[in-house]
């Protein structure tokens, strides 16, 4: 077998000599891009960054180094590989890692400096061509678990079983269906010991991913069509991985923090009346809330971007008012364009006029079934197509609407069996980057839907280009998040399905996604009991994303349907999540400089529990927000048993009383008003006066609720919530520690960043776990008043707003 290198970097020559003479490991030489071919397969393995290894294959040369998923200036990265070769193999070197590829086999095994294994080929058959299509097979080592591939269904972690990679108008999906509305070929694994890696298959086509099915220990995925060309990313552990996917695809960028708020939606509120009473009812009741949603009724015979006038009179008008209430709009916009010549439908007749619909292949438009009747669709590929459609959104921005929502964007089509558009429907790229070429809705089906969400943000941005976008999408692939926030479909209301939301959330977030949610109350099916609403409400609050939302033909889900009772419980889950609107904002803001998901497994935060052989952190139904939070619903929710919750460590904290727990462990009542949560021993968490949204500056003081323990800090973030004057220097970040000792907990503020002037007049420090019989505090040695509350253990210290360096002394 006939193995050459090859460099494609900027040595070829010396490389070509080197290879022809069998190098020693001595005689490494250095390359950007290391080539190897035989048997006419060609393979390129480069390193974009040291930890991150990318590796290429093709049949008959290289596949085309375009991408949709992975941004342009991570793929064209390299950095620099030191290449050798043993006799055996060719060993490719980096700081952080190193593959050696057997040249007879080329089977790939990638190790850390350690020498432990982060992925490794299978012994045999590591690669098969079939069809066009591939599969490739790595070794799935026994104590290994893998999460990711967006909201697939399953629990959290994928080990034993296969996933199919296809968009999916999956409506009353089940509790195991597959595929769903998105793609997105990562996988993070990880280890007991906490190793973990990244695998991204940059490849569109329709894909699997198999953790283990059909071939015991193997984990194998492949696509139909298209490109071999893959990302192995080091780690070392999952945070480490989390960041490396988000360079190598982007983070979402920060959302408008009126979109962390309460979102009230449904299918559909038909009229102006019956949206204003629903924020009239809002603002009656008390229930903080920042977003109403227009659902597809509001149009004129369903066609996208218009108004029926007769529903609604005066968008511009309603929407003005609204935003008095402190209530914004979101509209949905689906994709589908009516198929509708010389009607006076100027989606239709500019999107005509442009030619930029998609085509069968005798060069005719693609005309599909779908909510307006026959409906074309945009060639989101062409980013002169992506432009048109992102100026479609000029008039309800103008009108006042703050964000859009694309949905069926799989594409779904209704009349046909696979319920979307055939294969050979002909899609043109026309994009930087990638050769222009024609391309068949094989391979662009599962980008379309993130193409769609492309054309949309990239339009808001352009119509108001310092107004932060928000986007809500069903579809995606991997990298959407740079686009759009999204939620898992069509649900059902069943305590099952609320159930299945947190492993889906959690592995939306882990996949890039940190904005996400699910229809709460479950959107189809029969209408969810008081219960289930209440417990939906009171899990969502801790989501990233909360939306109430339900399909057409069921009844009223909003939060009063059930009466006082279980109003009341409801609105005080709403009431806290505004109350903790700095905690959830800072991660936010965290998620946007390195893909931190702001829902996370609990191994995440504590890669030992992996180790302990929990269920990834407690019951496979924990989860934390952020660092400092760890939520703990009820394992079986629907029934009154009382169940364990495990706490990585000792010294945790309840959150609702503030109280420090004495062990690692406690057992909770399912008491239907009681959501455990718990707070890390060590956390610093920002909580803010009651407002009803995010669109009302709260009054008076900034809490900050101190729980000592070890690593104990928190960090403050704020900017306008609104614009992009954060990357001008408007916002606000410090950081605060504390430390306990000597009998007393000192805390320190750090100096301010940023020039954005807080809301708040002061901070109120809530020291937690205070046990000792009396308490003093000094700032920077000025004695300050304490006050002491010894049945729930805590003091209480006003202090002035601190923007620069200073010391917080408190002792007994
Ligand atoms: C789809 C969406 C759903 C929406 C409906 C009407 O089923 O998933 O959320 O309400 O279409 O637009």
């Amino acid at each position: 077998m006939r193995h050459a290198v090859r460099n494609t970097g900027a040595v070829v020559g010396l490389a070509f000599a080197l290879a022809a003479l069998a190098i020693s490991p001595a005689l490494a030489v250095s390359l950007q891009r290391f080539h190897a071919a035989r048997d006419g397969q060609d393979i390129e393995i480069s390193a974009p960054r040291a930890d991150i290894l990318r590796v290429r294959i093709g049949r008959s040369g290289l596949p085309e180094d375009a991408s949709w998923a992975v941004v342009d200036a991570a793929r064209t990265a390299t950095t620099p590989i030191d290449v050798a070769d043993d006799g055996v193999a060719s060993v490719l070197t980096t700081p952080a890692l190193q593959a050696r590829l057997n040249k007879s086999t080329w089977r790939l095994t990638v190790v850390d400096p350690a020498g432990h294994t982060i992925l490794a080929d299978t012994d045999s058959g590591a690669l098969d061509f079939h069809n066009g299509g591939f599969r490739l097979r790595k070794a799935m080592p026994v104590d290994a678990h893998y999460f990711g591939l967006g909201d697939k269904t399953g629990g959290l972690d994928r080990r034993g079983q296969a996933f199919t990679l296809w968009n999916t108008d999956a409506f009353g999906y089940g509790e195991s269906g597959d595929p769903l509305y998105k793609s997105i070929p990562f996988v993070l694994g990880a280890d007991e010991l906490g190793h973990a890696f990244g695998l991204l298959l940059d490849n569109t086509w329709r894909g699997f991913f198999d953790f283990g099915k059909s071939e015991r220990d193997t984990l194998s995925f492949g696509a139909e069509g298209g490109p071999i060309d893959y990302y192995v990313l080091a780690g070392p552990d999952a945070k480490a991985v989390v960041k490396q996917y988000a360079w190598l695809t982007g983070a979402a960028p920060l959302a408008p923090m009126w979109a962390l708020g309460f979102q009230q939606s449904r299918y559909s509120y038909k009229n102006e009346a019956e949206l204003r009473d629903i924020a009239d009812r809002l603002r009656a009741d008390r229930i903080p809330a920042d977003v109403l949603y227009m659902d597809i009724d509001y149009q004129d015979r369903n066609r996208p971007f218009t108004v029926n006038p007769k529903a609604y009179p005066d968008l511009a008008k309603l929407f003005a008012d609204l935003r008095g209430m402190n209530l914004r709009v979101v509209m949905i916009t689906d994709l589908h364009v009516a198929d509708a010549p010389n009607a006076g439908y100027s989606p239709y007749d500019t999107g005509k006029a442009g030619n930029v619909f998609l085509k069968n292949p005798d060069c005719s438009d693609y005309v599909g079934l779908v909510w307006p009747g026959n409906a074309v669709f945009p060639d989101f590929s062409r980013s002169s197509v992506r432009d048109w459609w992102g100026g479609l959104y000029a008039g309800f921005h103008a009108a006042g609407a703050a964000g859009f929502w694309n949905d069926m964007n799989e594409p779904a089509i209704f009349q046909r069996r696979d319920r979307t558009m055939p294969l050979e429907t002909v899609h043109h790229i026309e994009e930087p980057g990638f050769a222009a070429r024609t391309a068949s809705h094989s391979e662009m089906h599962n980008v379309y839907g993130m193409l769609n969400s492309r054309g949309t943000y990239e339009g808001l941005l352009k119509i108001a280009p310092d107004e932060r976008p928000f986007v809500l999408t069903r579809a995606s692939f991997a990298g959407g998040q740079r686009y759009a926030a999204t939620w898992s479909g069509d649900n059902s209301s069943t305590w099952n399905h609320l159930k299945l939301s947190i492993p889906q959330l959690i592995n939306l977030g882990l996949s890039g996604f940190g904005y996400a949610g699910d229809d709460i109350g479950g959107y189809g099916g029969s209408a969810p009991s008081p219960e289930l609403l209440t417990r939906w409400i009171e899990i969502g609050a801790f989501n990233p994303i909360f939306r109430d939302h339900v399909a057409t033909d069921k009844p009223r889900q909003e939060v009063w349907v059930h009466g006082l009772e279980q109003e009341a419980i409801r609105r005080r889950y709403i009431e806290e999540r505004y109350r903790l609107m700095p905690y959830l904002y800072s991660l936010a803001e965290e998620n946007s400089r390195n893909g931190m998901p702001l829902m996370r497994p609990v191994f995440l935060e504590f890669p030992d529990v992996l180790a302990k052989g929990w269920d990834f952190g407690g019951t496979m139904d924990q989860f934390m927000l952020g660092a400092d939070l760890l939520v703990a619903p009820p394992s079986a929710m629907e029934s009154p048993a009382a169940y364990g919750v495990r706490l990585p460590g000792a010294g945790w904290y309840d959150y609702w009383s503030g109280l420090r727990l004495a062990g690692a462990a406690t057992e909770e009542i399912p008491a239907l008003d009681r959501m455990p949560v718990f707070v890390r021993p060590g956390a610093i968490i920002p909580r803010q006066p009651l407002v009803q949204s995010t669109g009302e500056t709260p009054k008076g003081a900034l809490e900050l609720a101190v729980y000592p323990g070890d690593s104990c800090r928190g960090e403050l973030y704020l900017d306008d919530g609104v614009s992009f004057a954060f990357q001008r220097g408007a916002f606000l970040r410090q950081k605060v520690t504390c430390a306990s000792g000597q009998g007393g907990v000192t805390m320190t503020f750090g100096g301010r960043e940023g020039d954005f002037k807080p809301w708040w007049n002061g901070f109120t420090i809530v020291l937690h776990g205070w046990t000792a019989s009396n308490a003093t505090a000094f700032l920077n040695g000025l004695a300050v008043n304490v006050v002491r509350d010894p049945r729930m253990q805590t003091l209480t210290i006003e202090l002035p707003d601190i923007s620069s360096l200073s010391v917080l002394q408190i002792g007994a």
